[in-house]
């Protein structure tokens, strides 16, 4: 049976909606959280980042906190402190984020051009503490080349893992993945790999586990929020069993839609949770194959009253 990991998706799979999600449906059993910025002992205040709180998460899903910056000293107060706190033992990098602001800071994938940094961070995380460290990165920010040359690097190390989405980061989410570029990151590296890309549908699943058998997990994202039932379908799948009847996972993605209206409503405004929404209807758009037309409909609403009946009618449809 394949390994399935909720992908981090920052503003997105937040705890509100990482436990509605797991309530939910199956088939998740580890997710890596949104990025939060590392920061020096002084001005660190790991308390106030609700998303690694112990109290907010569900016990049965493992949850790996990911770390953001570039500073070796910053990484090490970070989980140390974090580990104080809350008690995590094993840690995520950010090596692949394309935002401008954070590569032009190279932070994220800024740092894939400059292996020397990454492995200073590398080096000061795994000789100084006694946690384990994963990185997530991408095939590099402008050349397939920049992660061959991290990834031997990254080999002198006892990382936990490696994540790669098969991108470039002046990519940022456009053109297809670049299967070739995967296939020697895979020959490269000596470290367990999750897979992070475009698995949209149980078919995508089976062709890339067809590709890359060798693969040791596989990290669902944007594919999960269009359909959160794309893990256990995928299961379903593997073990040769039918999958649920469309009309019974509209039901119970009514039950979920309510649980997370109700979930982020407990800790946000309706206004705050408006925006939110909207950009998971995004997502959630292609699981009830609303038309371009229909998902801006939705979009132009500005009441949250009308907002939420409208959206619960679609889930109730
Ligand atoms: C809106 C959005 C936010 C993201 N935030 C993060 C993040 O905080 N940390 C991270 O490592 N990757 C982040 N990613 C990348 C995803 O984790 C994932 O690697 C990428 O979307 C490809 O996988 P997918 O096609 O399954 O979504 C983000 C992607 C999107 C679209």
């Amino acid at each position: 049976m394949s390994d399935f990991w909720l992908a981090p998706l920052h503003g997105i799979t937040v705890y509100t909606f990482r436990n509605c999600l797991f309530r939910h449906a199956h088939g998740i059993k580890t997710a890596v959280t949104p990025f939060f910025p590392i920061q020096e002992k002084t001005k660190l205040n790991v308390r106030k980042h609700a998303d690694f709180r112990i109290e907010n998460n569900l016990s049965d899903i493992e949850i790996i906190p990911q770390l953001i910056g570039s500073n070796p000293d910053h990484f090490v107060d970070t989980v140390n402190a974090l580990n104080a706190e809350f008690g995590y033992t094993r840690f995520n990098w950010n090596v692949g984020c394309p935002m401008k602001q954070i590569v032009r800071k190279r932070r994220g994938c800024g740092l894939m051009p400059y292996p020397q940094m990454v492995d200073d961070v590398v080096n000061a995380v795994t000789s100084k503490t006694p946690f384990s460290l994963s990185v997530k990165m991408r095939i590099g920010l402008n050349s397939p080349s920049e992660s061959i040359v991290l990834l031997d690097r990254l080999n002198a190390y006892p990382l936990d893992f490696v994540v790669i989405h098969p991108r470039l980061g002046v990519q940022q989410y456009d053109g297809l993945p670049d299967m070739k570029a995967f296939s020697e990151c895979l020959n490269a590296t000596r470290h367990k790999v999750i897979y992070s890309g475009d698995i949209q549908s149980v078919d995508d699943f089976i062709g890339l586990k067809k590709l890359f058998p060798q693969v040791w997990a596989w990290m669902l994202g944007r594919g999960i929020l269009a359909n959160p039932f794309l893990a256990e379908q995928i299961e379903r799948a593997e073990a040769v069993l039918p999958l649920q009847p469309l009309s019974e996972l509209k039901e119970r993605f009514a039950a979920f839609y309510a649980d997370l209206l109700d979930s982020m409503l407990a800790v946000c405004g309706e206004h705050r949770v408006m925006a939110n929404m909207k950009e998971l209807w995004h997502y959630f758009a292609r699981f009830f194959s609303l038309s371009a037309g229909e998902l801006q409909n939705l979009l132009r609403i500005t009441d949250f009253k009308e907002f939420e009946d409208k959206t619960k009618q679609i889930c109730e449809k």
